[in-house]
């Protein structure tokens, strides 16, 4: 199916959306609150119930990866580490598998520990 293109910057940001680190997709990117519980999410359509393939583009300017719940629809469906990518501006993508429903979904992006999210680029469905 075609991918749908979902930017950091069109979705909740529990931080700032900023345009400080070159290489980003649209206007900027998300860059959450350096705190456990802040978000990034997403409003994903799908046009059938089922399994779909995220792909998350990110950048982790640090050396420690960055945990986060991954929510979707409420609850957390698995823990996926954001590793460093190098620099601010090296961008990543990590690909994801979920189930949604058909129709609107949330997908919420929560770091577990209070270094916060990686800056977030965009989520492909
Ligand atoms: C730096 C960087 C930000 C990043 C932040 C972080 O301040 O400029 O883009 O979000 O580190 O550690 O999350």
């Amino acid at each position: 199916a075609a991918t749908t293109r979902y930017e950091a910057e069109a979705a909740v940001c529990t931080g700032t959306i900023d345009s400080d680190w070159t290489g980003y997709s649209g206007s900027g990117f998300c860059n959450g609150t350096n705190a456990s519980g802040a978000y990034a999410q997403f409003t994903v359509n799908a046009a059938t119930a089922g399994t779909a393939t995220l792909n998350v583009r990110f950048a982790n300017g640090t050396t420690t990866a960055r945990p986060a719940s991954l929510i979707v629809n409420g609850t957390t469906v698995q823990t996926p580490s954001f590793e460093g990518t190098g620099a601010w501006s090296t961008w990543v993508t990590k690909t994801l598998t979920v189930t949604l429903n058909a129709g609107s979904n949330t997908i919420r992006l929560s770091p577990t520990t209070a270094a916060g999210l990686p800056n977030l680029d965009y989520l492909d469905v």
